[in-house]
């Protein structure tokens, strides 16, 4: 990988999480905008340089923080770092209904229709009510630092990433953009109600064309 902006040639200090919790958001996009590809899921539009970061971030993470809908779309798989599934319905994918205690913890609100049906399956601790209605995301932030997990990262997808901004609770965002056009209708990384939140570059590097970049939200 090229290093176009960075003050270090190796990329696990280029994305090193600083030494405080810290919730950064990773997304991939190609140059006009699409969040998915013709697979309906972010798989079919990303590209090796993509997969090596994305494959970092997991790793210098403490635990992932998901919407339960990328979770269904994408089917993911019980991983070796906790998940934690953001859902206002509280309804547990149907891919983490085996995982071990602790490694999947449902984020949701007192409202939600399989509240029961999660704490039975994950086990009380293992689910966080996080409002009436509403989830609080700085909240979850917090609860999660409490659990050990400093520095969280989430994948989305392109609802829970806007809530997330809206609720001021994104510290870093980490996009690539991968050089293909693919038009048709894709959402794009953020979806929902308007926002504006400004960002600063921090870390650009580029490998085959992709273009990686390490934005800080200005607050
Ligand atoms: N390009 C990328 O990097 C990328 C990354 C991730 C996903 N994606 C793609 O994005 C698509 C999914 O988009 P999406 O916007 O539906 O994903 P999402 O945000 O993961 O899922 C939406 C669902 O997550 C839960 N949720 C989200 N925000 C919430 C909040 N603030 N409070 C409580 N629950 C919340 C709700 O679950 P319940 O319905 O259970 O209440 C909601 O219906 C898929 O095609 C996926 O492949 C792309």
């Amino acid at each position: 990988m090229r290093v176009l902006l960075g003050e270090h040639d190796d990329l696990g200090e280029l994305y090193a999480p600083p030494d405080q919790p810290w919730l950064r958001v990773n997304m991939v996009a190609t140059i006009d905008g699409a969040a998915t590809g013709d697979d309906g899921t972010s798989r079919s539009i990303n590209t090796g340089a993509d997969k090596i970061v994305f494959d970092l971030l997991r790793e210098q993470a403490d635990a992932i923080v998901v919407g339960a809908g990328t979770v269904r779309i994408e089917g993911y798989a019980v991983g070796r770092k906790p998940l934690v599934v953001v859902s206002r319905s509280g309804s547990v994918p149907p891919t983490q209904r085996e995982a071990e205690p602790g490694m999947v913890v449902m984020a949701t609100v007192a409202s939600a229709p399989y509240l029961d049906e999660a704490r039975g399956l994950l086990g009380d601790d293992n689910v966080l009510v996080l409002g009436s209605h509403r989830a609080d995301l700085g909240r979850l932030k917090d609860e999660l630092v409490l659990r050990g997990f400093r520095h969280q990262l989430s994948e989305g997808g392109p609802h829970l990433l806007r809530d997330l901004l809206d609720q001021g609770v994104v510290d870093e965002l980490d996009t690539t953009v991968v050089p293909r056009l693919v038009a048709g209708s894709h959402r794009r990384i953020t979806d929902g109600p308007p926002l504006d939140v400004p960002l600063r570059l921090t870390t650009l590097v580029e490998q085959d064309g992709s273009l990686l970049a390490r934005w800080f939200v200005e607050r």
